[in-house]
């Protein structure tokens, strides 16, 4: 059972290749691991559930050898049990989809651990808590966007991060094990609020791929930069 981060553990951080350059992908799947942040945060979007449009599984599968990364895949997408194969295949370690774009969440996120992988769920700043309150038990991660999804570079909504202490206090209170991941205006700046509220993972886009000293701004966000 995780306790929720009490300040001195340190934090994941996940840099989001979104912010990378498009053109060298594999570079920046490079500088990812380099810094010694553990994950690479890769982010889904098909024009529809957001206005705007990314990368598909064949990305990922390209992607893979290049980095020792774990694999976190956010699908901001209308339609996610279409891409769980795929993704899946392509060696994601962590799927998570938007409970707002599905009806029956509790079978996508079955779906994605049918498939091997850990699943996750994600809420968009206008969801509350309570509407994923029954599939807490049954989520490996759950993903609070502190912005609304569709770009990068956008600026926190601090409100948002009261969702991240009340789902600690869930899963101390009643034993469960997912991690919380906090998704959007993180920074040097805001780093210290999301930590405070007990997150477990950190992405960080722009601030990432921003930051000449890669190391340095993972340590600063509280991670284990090289
Ligand atoms: C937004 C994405 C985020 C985004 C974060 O739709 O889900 O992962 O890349 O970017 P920054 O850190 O620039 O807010
Ligand atoms: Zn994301």
């Amino acid at each position: 059972m995780r306790e929720g981060n009490s300040g001195t553990e340190k934090i994941i951080i996940a840099p989001s290749i979104l912010s990378a350059d498009f053109s060298n992908l594999a570079g920046a799947a490079r500088e990812i691991d380099a810094s010694g942040a553990q994950w690479l945060h890769f982010d889904v979007m098909d024009g529809r559930f957001v206005p705007n449009l990314t990368f598909g599984p064949k990305a990922a599968a390209d992607l893979r050898p290049h980095s020792k990364a774990v694999f976190d895949v956010h699908l901001m997408t209308g339609d996610p049990d279409s891409l769980v194969p795929g993704f899946a295949g392509a060696g994601a370690d962590y799927i998570t989809f938007h409970t707002e774009a599905v009806i029956h969440s509790h079978r996508t996120l079955s779906l994605i651990q049918a498939a091997g992988r850990k699943g996750g769920i994600s809420i968009v700043p206008s969801t509350p808590v309570s509407r994923i309150e029954e599939l807490l038990p049954f989520a490996d991660l759950v993903l609070v966007m502190t912005v609304n999804p569709g770009f990068g570079g956008q600026e926190i909504i601090p409100r948002c991060l009261e969702k991240v202490k009340r789902l600690v206090d869930i899963r101390k209170e009643r034993g469960y094990g997912y991690l919380v991941s906090v998704d959007g205006g993180i920074n040097e700046t805001t780093a210290p609020m999301a930590r405070e509220a007990g997150a477990d993972v950190m992405v960080a886009g722009s601030a990432f791929f921003g930051a000449k000293d890669k190391a340095g701004l993972v340590r600063k966000l509280g991670g284990e930069g090289l």
